[in-house]
């Protein structure tokens, strides 16, 4: 028997101010895009906005349901709405940012578990890393080199193979 152990590094800025000029203007697109949330069950409006390798941006916001399971997370809405608008075009950069009903958030948030899925699947089909920004609509930010370092022994289109 072996242990192995599966870790990662990512930056931590104290705010905005601290990222590039293009990674501070995808967050900030990313906290206005939340006031966009159709959220009436969670009261949880949850923005992302993409900068894709041909210059253009994309955003999503969380669609919900009466019908709870029905609903979209932002990520998956962007996701979905990028591989439609433009088919051969990968994303670089994902900012994400979301508030309860009190309309601020100071901690930044990550991607959920179906989310972390349906990213690792763009990553591949591109063969390129999603880099994400992660915060709320104030305070400190995360930076994360790809997508697929939240989602560790994942499963792909490679195991189905095996
Ligand atoms: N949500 C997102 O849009 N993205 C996430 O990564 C986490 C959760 C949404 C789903 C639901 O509309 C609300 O936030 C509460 O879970």
């Amino acid at each position: 028997m072996k242990k192995e152990q599966y870790g990662f590094e990512f930056d931590v800025y104290d705010s905005i101010d601290d990222l590039s000029k293009e990674d501070a203007f995808l967050l900030q697109q990313a906290r206005e895009i939340t006031r966009t949330a159709y959220a009436p069950y969670s009261q949880f409006y949850v923005g992302a906005v993409a900068r894709l390798n041909n210059g253009e941006i994309v955003k999503g916001t969380n669609q919900e349901n009466a019908s709870f399971p029905v609903s979209i997370c932002a990520e998956r809405s962007l996701l979905s709405s990028t591989a439609a608008l433009f088919p051969s075009a990968n994303i670089e950069t994902m900012a994400i940012s979301y508030h309860n009903q009190n309309g601020k958030s100071s901690e930044p948030v990550s991607p959920c578990g179906m989310c972390r899925q349906a990213l690792l699947e763009h990553e591949k089909r591109y063969d390129h890393p999603i880099k994400l920004i992660l915060s709320g609509t104030e305070g400190k930010v995360y930076v994360i080199e790809r997508s697929s370092m939240l989602l560790p022994l994942s499963f792909t289109g490679d195991d189905l193979k095996k």
